[in-house]
């Protein structure tokens, strides 16, 4: 299972901030954001990553993460997105990453509490995506279900949502996917959508939706970056990542102050 992290965009909501930097290298409380996601892949056993930028910011997460890992056996490996064409184009930028493989892809704003270790594991083929209750489900896919718990529908951001099933930004797919992205068409808004590869597993009758336990954050407005600072806190978040994750950024602080002191 290969791991890709979505991390590119123009994070526009999050003016001016996202002037300086990228938005997924913006704090979350304690860590920049990518670790976040990061650990959601290294957490699950995935130790082979792709991370896709924008050009504007990108020596920033290599400056980051560049070497952070090498020395646990994590390799990351670093792509850029000239254009935010949309969430399904990472499996074309991707397609020699990953090389025929299973992928797991989410999306670098995404905070999860959940552990997709079983999920992960468990997968044999398709496509498996995930579903959350929220209140606002106009701000993403919406998955609607009949009575037995089949999927009967998937819009992206609909006016008028079906049902209040969120699709959060992780999903695993198999590698079908590479070639399903290359059929799409680009939506309206002019970007190839990641709600058009579910439809193709779910036309293809390979589509799985499981429900996600514990806190989900979508980090895109001011608001859930400060919800999500807020939870990171109170449920000592960081504290809780897998320990090779908290290993990598104690070694590479170390570095960092040891750089700093020679350049004294
Ligand atoms: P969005 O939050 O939908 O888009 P954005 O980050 O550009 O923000 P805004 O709408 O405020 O301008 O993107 C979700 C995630 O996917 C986020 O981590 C950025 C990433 N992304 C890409 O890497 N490439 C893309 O083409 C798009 C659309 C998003």
């Amino acid at each position: 299972m290969k791991g890709i992290i979505l991390a590119g965009g123009t994070g526009t909501r999050l003016l001016p901030l996202t002037a300086v930097t990228s938005k997924q290298l913006l704090p979350v409380y304690d860590r920049p954001m990518i670790f976040y996601p990061l650990n959601t892949l290294i957490k699950a056993g995935i130790k082979d990553i792709l991370v896709i930028v924008a050009p504007d910011h990108s020596g920033h997460f290599l400056n980051l993460l560049g070497s952070m890992f090498e020395k646990l056996g994590v390799h990351i490996s670093f792509m850029v997105q000239k254009q935010p064409r949309g969430l399904a184009e990472a499996f074309i930028l991707a397609e020699d990453f990953i090389d025929g493989d299973e992928t797991t892809l989410v999306l670098g704003d995404n905070i999860f509490e959940d552990d997709f270790t079983e999920a992960i594991r468990t997968f044999a083929g398709g496509g498996r995506i995930f579903a959350k209750e929220v209140t606002d489900p106009e701000r993403f896919g919406v998955v609607e279900f009949g009575s037995d718990h089949q999927v009967l529908s998937i819009e992206e951001k609909p006016t008028h949502p079906k049902s209040s099933f969120a699709i959060p930004g992780i999903y695993i797919f198999d590698a079908l996917v590479v070639e399903a992205a290359k059929g799409l068409t680009a939506s309206a808004r002019g970007e190839l959508e990641i709600t058009d590869l579910h439809k193709y597993y779910l036309g293809k009758q390979a589509l799985d939706v499981r429900m996600i336990e514990g806190a989900w954050f979508d980090t895109g407005t001011p608001d859930s970056l400060l919800a999500a600072s807020v939870f990171a806190k109170e449920h000592n978040f960081s504290e809780r990542f897998h320990a090779m994750v908290n290993e990598a950024i104690v070694a590479f602080n170390g570095e960092y102050k040891k750089m700093v002191s020679l350049k004294k």
